[in-house]
C-alpha cells in the first residue's frame, strides 16, 4: 500500500512587504509516497526554493497546508517542527553547507548527535554512510580539503543520517561541473534503489528526469505534472 510521506493541500504562498503583494504560487497539490522520487523543474524565480522551504516547515504557507507523515506543519510549535525535521527529513543544497571546522565524519555525525544518539553509534553509522557514498578514505578530511563532488557526497551522507522518510534536494548538482554532476546524479539514483526513501529533487538537470517516478514543473504559479516516458 502507498504511504504518503509529504503532501501539499491547496498550498499558496504570497510575500507582502507592506507595499507590494507578490504571489509565488497558488493552490498547489502534491503527494509524495514512501520510496518515490519526484523532480521539480522550473525557471529561475518560479518558486522552487520557496516550495522546498514550505515542504520542510522552514517557512509557513499563506494558505493551505503541508503535511509531513500526516501532520500539518502549521499545527506544530517551533520546537516540535525542529524535532520532526531532524527525524524525518534530510536536506541537500546546491552549496554543501558543511561545517568548515569539522571533519567529514563529524559533519555526518551531527544530525545523529542532535537526535540524541551516542557518539559511538553516530560515529559507526557515519562511517558506514560515508563508505556508501564512496568516501571511506576521507573520514578525517575537512570540507576545505575535499573536492566539490566529495563535499556534495558528504552532504548526501549527512542527509541520510537519521534514516529520513524523505530527502529534499535543492539543485544538488547545480554547483558542479558536468562530469561531477553526473557522478552525483548516479549516486542519488543508486541510493534511490537501495534505500526505501522518498527523494524530492529540484533540478535544472533534465537528465535526472529519466529515472524519476514523477516530475512537475512550477510555471506561472501553478505546479503542473509532467508526463514521463517509461
Ligand atoms: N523573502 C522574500 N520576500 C519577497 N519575495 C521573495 C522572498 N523570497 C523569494 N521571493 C520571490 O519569490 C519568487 C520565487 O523565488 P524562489 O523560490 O527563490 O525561486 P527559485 O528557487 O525557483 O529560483 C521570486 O520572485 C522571488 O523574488
Ligand atoms: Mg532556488
Amino acid at each position: 500500500m502507498n504511504k504518503l510521506v509529504l503532501e501539499c493541500q491547496n498550498l499558496s504562498k504570497h510575500y507582502d512587504d507592506g507595499k507590494h503583494q507578490v504571489s509565488v504560487f497558488e493552490q498547489i497539490q502534491l503527494a509524495l509516497n514512501a520510496g518515490e522520487t519526484a523532480a521539480i523543474v522550473g525557471a529561475s524565480g518560479s518558486g522552487k526554493t520557496t516550495l522546498l522551504n514550505l515542504l520542510a516547515g522552514l517557512d509557513l504557507a499563506s494558505s493551505g497546508d503541508v503535511l509531513l507523515d500526516g501532520i500539518a506543519w502549521s499545527s506544530m510549535k517551533d520546537k516540535q517542527r525542529a524535532v520532526m525535521r531532524n527525524r524525518n527529513l534530510g536536506f541537500v543544497y546546491q552549496f554543501h553547507h558543511l561545517l568548515p571546522e569539522f571533519s567529514a565524519l563529524e559533519n555526518v555525525m551531527m544530525p545523529m548527535l542532535i537526535a540524541g544518539k551516542s557518539r559511538k553509534s553516530a560515529s559507526l553509522k557515519a562511517e558506514s554512510l560515508l563508505s556508501k557514498v564512496g568516501l571511506s578514505e576521507r573520514l578525517k578530511h575537512r570540507p576545505s580539503q575535499l573536492s566539490g563532488g566529495e563535499r556534495q557526497r558528504v552532504a548526501i551522507a549527512r542527509a541520510l543520517a537519521n534514516d529520513p522518510a524523505c530527502v529534499l534536494m535543492d539543485e544538488p548538482t547545480g554547483n558542479l561541473d558536468e562530469k561531477t554532476g553526473n557522478e552525483i546524479q548516479n549516486l542519488i539514483q543508486t541510493l534511490k534503489v537501495e534505500l526505501n526513501m522518498a527523494f524530492l529533487i529540484v533540478t535544472h538537470d533534465e537528465g535526472m528526469l529519466d529515472w524519476m517516478d514523477s516530475a512537475y514543473r512550477l510555471h506561472f504559479g501553478k505546479l503542473e505534472r509532467l508526463a514521463l516516458t517509461d
